[in-house]
């Protein structure tokens, strides 16, 4: 099976971004880690990232296509900022039927007042906020079970 990890905006800029908040590693250290865990369970890696909305749309109505087939493990997504925002890729996640893992690398909910509500949630099978990059690599442990 296929565990599809997307990332929204501003994830091409780890590493550099905030790092107090976020940590120093990058996306490329982050699809390294997401690639091994993957491994660990013998399951295939969509590793992706985009700044645009609509391209997160599309590429869970891919995942979905997957899943229709019972090739796919789960969606673990940071939608990151349209985490807050974004009642399409809600009307995406519901509309196919995804198992969707919701991740953050901060704990939203220590943060800014508009980072405590997600649209995703309402939508999401689990939701892990708060291990840092390393929560990409337990995300991947969990759905493995899914
Ligand atoms: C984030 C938290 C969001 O509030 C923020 O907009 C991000 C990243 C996280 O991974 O902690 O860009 O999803």
């Amino acid at each position: 099976k296929t565990v599809y990890v997307l990332n929204g905006p501003n994830l091409n800029l780890l590493g550099m971004r905030e790092p107090a908040i976020y940590g120093s590693a990058t996306l490329e250290d982050v699809k390294k880690l997401c690639e091994a865990a993957c491994a660990r369970h013998g399951l295939a890696l969509e590793f992706r990232q985009t700044n645009h909305e609509g391209e997160l749309v599309d590429w869970v109505h891919e995942a979905g296509l997957v899943h229709a087939k019972g090739e796919l493990a789960a969606v673990v997504m940071n939608a990151a900022a349209y985490t807050h925002t974004s009642v399409a890729i809600l009307d995406a996640v519901k509309g196919t039927g995804v198992p969707l893992l919701e991740l953050h690398i901060s704990n939203v909910h220590a943060r800014e007042s508009f980072r405590h509500h997600s649209y995703l949630s309402a939508a999401a099978r689990a939701v892990m906020c708060g291990f840092g990059v390393a929560g990409y690599g337990l995300a991947i442990e969990a759905v493995a079970q899914w």
